[in-house]
């Protein structure tokens, strides 16, 4: 069975290339590499090109016979999407739209959709579940959600059934260094301190140490990458064996502070990590992590890797891979 993979040449998408290749399946990538690495692609065909031009969808569909979709391609920065909403609304909800009936005019009806928690905003009941309020509070956060309406209106008009995967807080690295974050793009808590530990970057900055949590500092739910492409394996699955539309939380259940997450570096790399106390950032939630129990129950899916694993992994990830997939 072929698997055709959009955005497989980004984060997340390229660790899960390599699960869905190591439990047998045939792999196509669909990426424009805007924001993807090509080097990133590992043993698997990749085709240059974007999830809204439907002719192509529609020819690499019909000549891989692809039966599955798994839709990554997106933008994923935050703040540039409160600057450009249009291209956030045009690349994300648009080209999601395009893609699924592009691929649905080629017979290709089950979807795996990359979504995220950032769709429940900031919730007020912890863990938080899948039938907690869509509240988004960022235009990108709004661009999933819409996204996974579109999906929804599918199934009545195409008859596609999909499954939205509601990340937490994606963090970590393949096993053998092999994959792992570019982080000149990324801004996330865990890159951003190791960049600064190695010295390829400024202390990092503490975003407040005054919230009513145990040492002052957020709260998340870090979730390895290759957990979550372990879930994205077993969604493919799931579809394929008449599994109903559905939204699922991915995360391990568990929060950890800012301040944990440093003592973690430090205690894992063996070097202090620099950083300094600032003010809040805004919008930032207190404290947030998943309830997952439901990708468990429909899946048998749980998070198999936590906090110490996905520090060590991004630590050698990072080392090994100052430049990203960048050689020079
Ligand atoms: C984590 C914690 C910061 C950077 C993001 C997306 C969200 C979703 C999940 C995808 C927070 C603190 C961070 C720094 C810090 N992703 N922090 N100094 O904001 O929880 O969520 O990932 O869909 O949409 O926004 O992730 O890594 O930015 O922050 O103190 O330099 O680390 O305040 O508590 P966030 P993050």
């Amino acid at each position: 069975m072929t698997v055709l993979v959009t955005g497989g040449a980004g984060y997340i998408g390229a660790h899960t290339v390599r699960a869905l290749l190591a439990e047998g399946h045939q792999v196509v990538v669909l990426d424009d590499l805007s924001r993807g690495h090509a080097a990133a692609v590992l043993e698997a065909e990749l085709v240059v090109g974007g999830i809204a031009d439907q002719a192509l969808v529609q020819q690499v569909c019909r000549d891989h016979q692809v039966s599955a979709v798994v839709h990554f391609a997106a933008f994923k920065n935050v703040g540039e999407s409160m600057r450009e909403p249009q291209s956030y609304f045009v690349n994300n909800v648009a080209g999601t739209a395009a893609l699924v009936a592009a691929a649905a005019a080629a017979g290709v009806n089950n979807v795996v959709f990359s979504s995220s928690c950032s769709v429940y905003g900031t919730p007020t009941v912890m863990p938080v579940d899948e039938s907690a309020p869509i509240q988004p509070e960022s235009v990108y956060a709004e661009t999933k959600a819409m996204s996974e309406r579109v999906l929804g209106w599918m199934e009545q008009t195409s008859g596609t059934r999909s499954v939205s995967l509601r990340y937490f807080n994606a963090a970590g690295a393949s096993a053998d260094a092999a994959l792992g974050e570019d982080w000149s793009a990324s801004l996330n808590l865990i890159p951003m301190a190791i960049k600064g530990t190695l010295g390829a970057g400024a202390p990092v900055r503490v975003f407040g140490n005054d919230y009513p949590t145990a040492d002052g500092t957020c709260i998340r739910d870090y979730i390895h990458v290759d957990d979550l492409a372990d879930a994205h394996v077993r969604a493919v699955d799931y579809l394929q064996s008449g599994g109903a539309t559905t939204a699922l939380n991915l995360g391990t259940g568990t929060g950890t502070s800012v301040s944990q997450i440093i003592s973690a570096i430090e205690r894992i790399s063996q070097r202090e990590v620099p950083h300094e106390m600032v003010g809040r950032r805004a919008g930032d939630a207190v404290a947030i992590w998943a309830d997952p129990r439901k990708a468990e129950a429909l899946l048998g899916w749980q998070a198999r890797q936590g906090v110490d694993e996905i520090i060590a992994t991004a630590w050698a990830w990072h080392v090994t891979h100052p430049n990203g997939y960048d050689p020079s």
